[in-house]
């Protein structure tokens, strides 16, 4: 069973090192490569959306094949030059940069972080600070997520997520306060659940 499995790859030309004596090694190879995309599956970008957006009342988000196509033909652009720069188009729109190592989880976790310094009542950033992503991620209007990655020819990481309807209007506020929220029911239940992606890597979003 085993070795038909192993044979089963070597018949599409797997590397030398991947003949029989190190197929262990192999394996684990495999299983690495395999682990490093698991924080970047549709339910990981959700995940870490709607985890936030819980925090504060606000109801999760849908994964949307036609804005996760969008997020994906424009990650395709900026393979070449892994710029930080939006793709200007009617969706909201979070990116992220990052080494080869970022993963999707970690570049939204990045822009949730921002919380720390969003205050809700004056809506806005401590002084010096952004929270224009942390408040698209919890924006209530906004019901349906792309997202896509890609590597990079330069060896580093672009991330970027879609959000249809766009948030951040102009004279609005993410959303209304859930009395739950208030008396720190919601936020210290999310904060038992949150799974902690700690990223000691370069990173930057915009
Ligand atoms: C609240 O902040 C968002 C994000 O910066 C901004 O787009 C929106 O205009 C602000 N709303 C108000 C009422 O100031």
């Amino acid at each position: 069973m085993g070795i038909a499995w192993i044979t089963a790859f070597k018949s599409i030309s797997f590397p030398a090192s991947c003949n029989t004596p190190l197929a262990l090694l192999c394996l684990f190879g495999l299983t690495l490569l395999h682990l490093s995309f698991a924080q970047d599956t549709q339910q990981d970008y959700l995940k870490a959306h709607n985890d936030a957006r819980a925090a504060v009342g606000v109801g999760p988000l849908t994964w949307d094949d036609k804005v996760a196509a969008y997020a994906g033909d424009y990650a395709n652009k900026r393979l070449g030059d892994c710029k930080l720069v939006h793709s200007d188009g009617s969706y909201g729109e979070n990116i992220a940069w990052g080494s080869a190592g970022l993963s999707g989880m970690a570049a939204v976790k990045m822009w949730v972080d921002e919380k720390k310094s969003y205050n809700y009542n004056s809506n806005s950033s401590a002084a010096g600070a952004v929270c224009g992503h942390y408040t698209q991620v919890v924006w209530r209007n906004s019901v349906r997520l792309g997202c896509a990655k890609v590597r990079c020819n330069s060896g580093g990481t672009f991330i970027t997520c879609n959000y249809d309807p766009r948030g951040n209007y102009a004279g609005q506020k993410p959303y209304s306060v859930d009395p739950l929220v208030k008396l720190g029911l919601l936020e210290g239940f999310q904060i038992v659940r949150r799974l902690d992606v700690g990223n000691s890597m370069p990173q930057h979003t915009k």
